[in-house]
């Protein structure tokens, strides 16, 4: 098979990837994309990162053995933990990451505060410690760990009065404080217009348009872009039932 013609892989620990899918396909609809989520095994934020760095692996893996062109890791979690080594194992493929977007939100919020919402260990690992360190003489940065927030994107509750609670627990200490907000994890932009109503008049800044436009960059570098005039789109979960969900939120307004 002519190596363009090869799907996308877009990988994440369950839903969240989702987010981005949504960017790569704006920007790209006549690629063919194998979706992958590993639900079955989500949260990936709060285990160690050695056991996060084995499963993406492992994953991403089996997506080059169903024989495609580019790898994208749809998770700023899984990204933290595991780029660098499967770039090294696989030089010849384009392997994308997730960066928290700390970098338009110091821009935007120079001489004020930017609120890095992400999991635990991308909170804790090396990627968002680089950048924080960046960027400490234009902005201050503050972390804020929300493992409930994934759950509540993986479990496909993107509104209600129970996230809204959440949120606004959450938030409430930097509400008035803060001048923008980064959602450094793929499942919260499933939950933007809840983190909207929180933060208020705040803006947000996400990856998954950077990390799309890099895809479609590398593809172009490698003479790999498609020239069919028509996508496709496969989802699959390693938790049975779970294809439904994506294809429910991808195919959902975003907020
Ligand atoms: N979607 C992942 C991210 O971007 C994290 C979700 C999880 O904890 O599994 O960081």
């Amino acid at each position: 098979m002519d190596r363009r013609q090869k799907p996308i892989a877009v990988f994440d620990s369950g839903a969240g990837g989702i987010s981005v899918l949504r960017e790569l396909v704006r920007l790209m609809p006549n690629e063919s994309y194998i979706y992958f989520g590993d639900s079955l095994n989500a949260p990936y934020g709060t285990r160690p990162t050695d056991e996060v760095r084995q499963m993406t692996i492992d994953n991403i893996s089996k997506l080059v053995d169903m024989g495609i062109k580019e790898a994208v890791i749809a998770c700023n979690t899984a990204t933290s933990a595991a780029v660098r080594p499967l770039r090294a194992m696989y030089p010849d493929m384009p392997v994308i990451g997730l960066e928290p977007a700390v970098k338009p939100a110091a821009e935007f919020a120079a001489g004020g505060r930017v609120l890095v919402m992400a999991t635990a260990l991308t909170l804790r690992e090396e990627k968002l410690r680089a950048l924080t360190a960046k960027y400490a003489d234009k902005v201050q940065i503050l972390l804020l760990p929300c493992p409930e927030l994934v759950e509540f994107a993986e479990n496909g509750i993107t509104e209600g009065d129970e996230l809204d609670s959440y949120l606004s627990e959450i938030t409430s200490p930097y509400i008035g404080g803060i001048d923008a907000v980064v959602l450094g994890c793929t499942h919260f932009p499933l939950v933007k217009a809840a983190i909207k109503k929180a933060v208020g008049d705040v803006p947000l800044f996400d990856g998954g348009e950077g990390a799309a436009r890099q895809a479609m960059h590398r593809l172009e570098k490698y003479g790999l872009l498609t020239d069919a005039e028509e996508g496709s789109i496969s989802f699959l979960s390693s938790l049975k039932g779970k294809e439904e969900l994506y294809r429910k939120l991808f195919y959902s307004e975003p907020g």
